[in-house]
């Protein structure tokens, strides 16, 4: 053993401590290489925004500008015309990206899915994994043809929803390298192996090579560029450069035949759009912090919720100042974990049924369904529900005494 146990065992403890006491941070233990131009506190001064949905504070005037025209295409209602459907969820990402813009108004979604022979069977050509829940109705005048919402099929037997996720600063998230995630997963399976998580290694289509996911609740996309493509196809059926090809209604190819608008419904442009707005969309800022707050922090420690829940990580370089070699706090490793019987049973991506992405925990105390189908109303359920590689912390948390344990609770309510 060459090196100091301190740092084997309170590396978090003393970040998710120290933090709030604005002491100096043991940087190169958790992340490397330690960055050079900001400090947590120095950082969120200069960069926070005063409330959520807006961008981030002193951006330059042509990131604003950015910012505002991705604002207006986001929160833009599109049209049949314009290649809404056949079949969709909603019209706008701003309809469920709400309260404010950018966050969430607990919509769920379904998918479904059924095992064969062992294995899980997305049921494609019944129009899985997720469902369409809207549908454009009758084309041609006269009508010759109806386009149905789809329905979960009759022999599936996996059905699960997921709610709609805040996406308040994800544009630090998108800018955090591969390396850096993967860094921190070697970092766990030595040091906290029984929690350890694995990097989700998907496919980005621009450059076609294996990227490592982070967005979605089973980190299933590597980009906010592509999650754009991939939602502007799949919750509202507009094909774009990335995403070409409509989704067959109910799997039924056929039906597309019908569709009003074939081709190439956007050029990429709003795609791009929807990238600028999430991009340089603030993080939520921290709630004021109390003796109370500190405490819990240090059980937050204690009981290995930071294990996963990882308190900062640290950008790469960004042509974007307010993102570039920066610390931040995400309460998240953006890994994926085996949650036992909280898994959706989904396999998607590299995530297998029961692994789901470590859910942030920045911005939670403004939320009122945790979990990924929304089952928790309370921080308190979430913990509760916690299985799997979660369910030694949900254990140490339960025994907590009462007082440590309102002390946790105060403290992932200021996040
Ligand atoms: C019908 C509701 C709905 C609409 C419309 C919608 N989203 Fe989402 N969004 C969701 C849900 C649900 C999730 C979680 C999906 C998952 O992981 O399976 C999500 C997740 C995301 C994420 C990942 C966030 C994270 O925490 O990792 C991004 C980015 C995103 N949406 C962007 C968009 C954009 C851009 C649009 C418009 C093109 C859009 N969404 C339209 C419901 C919606
Ligand atoms: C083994 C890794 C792991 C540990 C340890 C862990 N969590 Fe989690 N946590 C997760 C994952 C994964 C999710 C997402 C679960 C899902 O998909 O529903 C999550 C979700 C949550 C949520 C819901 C967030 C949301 O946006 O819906 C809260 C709150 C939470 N955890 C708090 C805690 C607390 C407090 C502790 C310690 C007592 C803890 N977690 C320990 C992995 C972990």
């Amino acid at each position: 053993m060459s090196k100091p146990s301190w740092f084997t065992c309170c590396a978090l403890t003393s970040i998710a401590i120290l933090w709030l006491t604005g002491c100096e941070m043991p940087w190169n233990d958790v992340t490397s290489p330690a960055p050079t131009d900001s400090t947590v506190d120095g950082y969120f001064e200069a960069f926070a925004a005063s409330s959520l949905g807006e961008p981030f504070a002193r951006l330059a005037p042509d990131e604003l500008a950015r910012f505002d025209a991705g604002a207006d295409e986001f929160a833009e209602v599109d049209t049949i015309a314009e290649g809404l459907g056949p079949v969709f969820n909603e019209a706008s990402c701003g309809t469920c990206h709400t309260g404010p813009v950018g966050g969430t108004n607990n919509r769920l979604e379904t998918r479904f899915g059924r095992i064969v022979a062992g294995a899980f069977d997305p049921m494609v050509t019944a129009g899985g994994s997720l469902i369409q829940d809207h549908a454009i109705g009758k084309v041609g005048d006269p009508p010759t043809y109806e386009f149905v919402a789809e329905a979960v099929p009759g022999d599936a037997t996996i059905r699960a929803s997921r709610i709609t996720t805040p996406l308040f600063g994800l544009g630090l998230v998108d800018a955090v390298p591969d390396e850096e995630l993967l860094r921190l997963a070697n970092l766990q399976a030595t040091r906290t192996p029984a929690t350890a998580g694995s990097p989700s290694l998907v496919l980005e289509i621009s450059s076609g090579h294996m990227r490592v996911g982070r967005f979605g609740w089973k980190a299933q996309v590597p980009t906010l560029h592509q999650f754009s493509g991939d939602a502007y196809l799949n919750e509202m059926g507009i094909t774009n450069p990335e995403f070409p090809d409509e989704n067959c209604p109910q799997g039924d190819c056929a039906a597309l035949a019908h569709n009003p608008v074939p081709g190439l419904n956007n050029d990429g442009a709003a795609v791009a759009a929807f990238t600028d707005f999430m991009t340089l969309l603030a993080p939520p800022a921290r709630s004021r912090t109390s003796s109370l707050v500190v405490e819990g922090s240090g059980m937050f420690v204690r009981v290995g919720c930071a294990d996963c829940h990882t308190p900062v990580l640290v950008t790469g370089p960004s042509p974007v100042d307010a993102l570039s070699h920066r610390v931040f706090r995400p309460f998240s490793d953006f890994l994926l974990h085996d949650m036992g019987s909280l898994g959706d049973s989904i396999v998607q991506g590299s995530a297998t049924g029961s692994q789901m992405r470590t859910a942030p925990l920045w911005g939670v105390r403004t939320r009122t369904a945790l979990l990924h189908d929304g089952r928790a109303a309370t921080i308190d359920a979430a913990i509760r529900a916690h299985d799997g590689q979660g369910r030694l912390a949900r254990d140490l948390f339960l025994g907590l005494g009462s007082r440590a344990r309102v002390a946790l609770l105060a403290f992932v309510n200021s996040l």
